[in-house]
């Protein structure tokens, strides 16, 4: 028998940093004036600050990582809101597990790293991410409401970008806590990409559909979502990349030049990228592999390219209230990406 209750332990909520609540700027210049790290931060701020201040640039986020169970959720919720991003490609934990999961009305709880009894969480259907803690029950319905929105649409091929925002619709009529990003990216007309989608709590709903909807089901295309991808590189030109950790989103948003170049499109490499990742270089990784390197693969250019090696929960804050508070995206407009590509969409059918 458990010692303790599921209240017990999920009672005190992970709360999001607000970055319109601290001007960071006079720090992060300061920082700049240091070395290591600090110095490393700085000059990647200023680099999506710069991007944000270049007419041209269309700025690409890529998030991986438990990001937004750790409280950064809001941080991109005012990024898409201030059009400070004009187009996402994420995991699926951090877009679905944890901002749609929110979204519905459920929270992520603060935990202990050490000293808890993983085997008692277990017990009491309580999911662990390091010190935070989840509801197991909770993140079920999570699974079961992609499952009724696949079972509400047309059979037929989408892409992540499609479904996601049939998850901001649903959001729109149903949703319980309206800071989140799928809702926000929704009404802003900024398209979501989730190129692994079935590697999250959507995977269960979509596999239920497609288990309960033999030869009638609805399917997820990743073909067609790198097709929208480079697509909407091909008409933006100009990209800058604020990467937020590795994996799977990083390098399916720097290969759209490469595919560009493919479909016998000119695209140019990406002229601004910044990368922030915990990830070690030493083994070859694709998660710490440096930008420079990326230009060697014809991604990426080097003149204004910044990794920072540091924990997201620290360095994001600081890039993003830095890049919030210059003020330069007040001069930038809507891109409504997630328009264009249904149109490209409509032309295609
Ligand atoms: N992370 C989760 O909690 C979780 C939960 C369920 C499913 N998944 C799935 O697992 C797959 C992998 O996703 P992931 O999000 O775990 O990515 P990941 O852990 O593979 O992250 C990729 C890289 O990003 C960097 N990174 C991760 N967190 C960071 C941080 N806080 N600060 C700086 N750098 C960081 C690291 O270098 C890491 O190697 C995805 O398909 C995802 O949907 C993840």
């Amino acid at each position: 028998m458990p010692r303790m209750k599921k209240q017990d332990y999920l009672k005190d909520a992970v709360k999001h940093i607000e970055i319109s609540r601290h001007n960071v700027v006079p720090m992060v210049e300061a920082m700049g004036e240091m070395a290591f790290s600090a110095r490393d931060l700085a000059r990647a701020a200023k680099i999506y600050d710069t991007m944000l201040q270049d007419r041209n640039c269309s700025v690409i986020l890529t998030l991986a990582g438990s990001l937004f169970s750790a409280g950064l959720k809001k941080v991109v919720v005012d990024l898409v809101r201030n059009n400070m991003v004009d187009a996402i490609v994420s995991t699926g934990a951090v877009m679905v597990d944890q901002d749609f999961f929110e979204a519905l009305g459920f929270k992520h709880y603060k935990g202990a790293a050490g000293g808890v009894d993983d085997n008692e969480l277990r017990e009491l259907r309580i999911d662990r991410i390091y010190d935070t803690f989840i509801d197991e029950d909770e993140l079920r319905v999570c699974d079961q409401t992609t499952r009724k929105i696949a079972d509400s649409l047309e059979p037929r091929p989408y892409s992540s970008r499609e479904f996601i925002e049939e998850m901001g619709r649903y959001l729109s009529k149903h949703g319980r806590n309206k800071d989140s990003v799928v809702l926000a990216a929704y009404e802003k007309r900024v398209p979501i990409f989730v190129p692994a989608f079935s590697d999250c709590s959507a995977g269960f709903g979509m596999i239920e559909h497609q288990w309960n909807n033999p030869g009638k089901h609805m399917s997820m295309d990743s073909a067609k979502d790198f097709l929208e991808l480079t697509k909407l590189k091909i008409e933006a030109r100009d990209t800058g990349l604020l990467m937020i950790g590795g994996g799977v989103p990083k390098n399916f948003t720097q290969d759209t030049v490469v595919a560009a170049d493919i479909l016998g499109e000119e695209a140019p490499m990406h002229k601004y990228a910044v990368q922030v990742t915990v990830a070690d270089v030493r083994d070859g990784g694709l998660s710490s592999s440096t930008l420079k390197e990326a230009c060697s693969w014809g991604k990426v250019q080097t003149t204004q390219e910044q990794m920072v090696y540091a924990e997201a929960t620290l360095a994001f804050p600081l890039i993003a209230g830095y890049a919030y508070h210059k003020g330069s995206w007040k001069k930038r407009k809507a891109r409504n990406y997630a328009d264009f590509l249904n149109k490209e969409l409509a032309k295609a059918a």
